[in-house]
């Protein structure tokens, strides 16, 4: 069967390991949204690798497929593709011919959009010109992969795009674009990478009984539509953007994945987040900071009615659990169980104003007692009694079953039930 691993808070819960993990028994993994602003550290045999767009298949040598849904930088992917060709044997990295790039004056705009707003309204974005480019993309002005073949279609995009950008970027003292210098470079990435663009119908004859798996990037509660909008990324984090970000349609089960606590990266609601020392104690045990903007993370405790809520809007099937060992040493662990005694969970979190009017106060906890150190990764059934019933108490609140427990970065610190 075909899977999804799909990120069920704000982002960085571990997608990048467990992809590599479950990759060994599928033929290929697929991107289909986000871009460079994702970004992945998985640790493979004491030998470190940073992704952002390569689906980390890449590791295992598995194919891997960037999505249409995917925006992407030129000079971005083809330092990480050369990155990965030093320590991967002939890498299979195919692009979507229908993929959208970022260029130059996205990255500009990205900027431009953050300084007009108010510190409190800052969305604290990673500055990598995903919003802008996904902007283009539904304002029918994108340059695509496929426009690289002609140096024609990419002038006559850029004389339009000039026209409508040239005047904000002056006004904000930015540079305006220089259409002689993006043509060269677009078409000297195209003579590094045509071997790499591929049609979408391609894909899915090759891949038609193989099988897939979907790498998400960012997590539920950044989507567009469902997440805290509009402290959110600009595309559909969620498993049915699937279809739409691959091109593919099939069929997949989606394994959500969360870590064990909370963490958030950029601005935007948190209730569950802690402003104290055991906030500080997680963020430095759990290495809680950014891999693309090396902001330090905030942290809280777990947050169960915005996991439920995220489980709901993905169909999520199997739930992955990670870096609970963060956790090991604290004296008591905590997860919100609902917020002002009510449980919030026929409400819609896209209605972002609730998410923002709760705080810390206003939660209702479960309280557990330390579980120490864990000393045998075996099986779930040889870990401390604590954390079993911190575990157990989550498959009960959520009503789906717990099957990854990832326990630390290397691939055998993973109990699979
Ligand atoms: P953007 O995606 O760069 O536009 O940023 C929008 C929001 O999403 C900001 O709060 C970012 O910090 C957050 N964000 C984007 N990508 C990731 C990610 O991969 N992990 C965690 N947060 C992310
Ligand atoms: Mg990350």
């Amino acid at each position: 069967m075909n899977k999804a691993v799909i990120g069920l808070q704000w982002g960085d819960e571990g997608k990048g390991k467990i992809v590599d993990f479950l990759s060994e028994d599928f033929d290929l993994v697929v991107r289909y949204q986000g871009g460079n602003n994702a970004g992945h550290t998985v640790i493979v045999n004491n030998n470190t690798y940073k992704l952002n767009l390569i689906p980390s298949g890449v590791i295992r040598g598995k194919k891997c497929f960037l999505g249409q849904g995917v925006v992407l930088d030129p000079n971005h992917f083809y330092t990480e593709y050369n990155q990965i060709r030093k320590k991967i044997d002939n890498p299979k990295v195919y692009l979507s011919s229908n993929i959208s790039l970022i260029l130059n004056y996205h990255k500009q705009l990205d900027i431009i959009n953050e300084s007009i707003l108010n510190s409190e309204k800052k969305i604290g974005t990673t500055s990598k010109g995903i919003g802008p480019a996904y902007q283009d993309k539904v304002g029918r002005k994108s340059i695509k992969l496929y426009d690289l073949k002609s140096r024609y279609a990419i002038e006559e995009k850029l004389h339009s795009i000039k026209k409508f950008y040239d005047p904000i970027l002056e006004s904000f003292n930015e540079s305006k674009i220089n259409i002689e210098q993006t043509i060269e470079d677009l078409l000297s990435f195209y003579d590094l990478v045509k071997e790499l663009i591929v049609d979408n119908s391609l894909i899915k004859k090759e891949y038609k009984n193989k099988k897939i798996l979907f790498e998400g990037a960012q997590g539920a509660l950044l989507d567009l539509d469902h997440g805290s909008y509009p402290f959110v990324t600009s595309s559909n984090t969620i498993s049915s953007n699937i279809d739409i970000g691959s091109a593919l349609q099939v069929d997949y089960k989606t394994v959500g994945i969360f870590k064990a606590y909370t963490t958030r990266v950029g601005n935007g609601p948190f209730p569950s987040e802690l402003f104290n020392d055991i906030g500080d104690y997680i963020a430095e045990k759990g290495v809680e900071i950014g891999t693309v903007t090396k902001r330090k993370r905030r942290c809280g405790w777990l947050d169960l009615v915005s996991l439920k809520y995220s489980c709901e809007i993905n169909r999520v099937k199997e739930l992955c659990i990670t870096k609970a060992d963060v956790l090991n040493n604290l004296e008591e662990i905590k997860v919100c169980k609902s917020y002002n005694s009510k449980k919030y969970e026929d409400i819609n979190f896209s209605e972002s104003n609730i998410l923002n009017s709760l705080s810390l106060d206003d939660g209702d906890f479960e309280v557990f007692q330390s579980w120490g150190e864990i000393n045998d990764l075996d099986k779930f059934e040889t870990l401390p009694n604590n954390l079993k019933n911190y575990i157990t108490y989550i498959e009960d609140y959520l009503k789906i079953p717990i099957k990854i427990i990832s326990l630390g970065p290397e691939r055998n610190q993973t109990i699979i039930r």
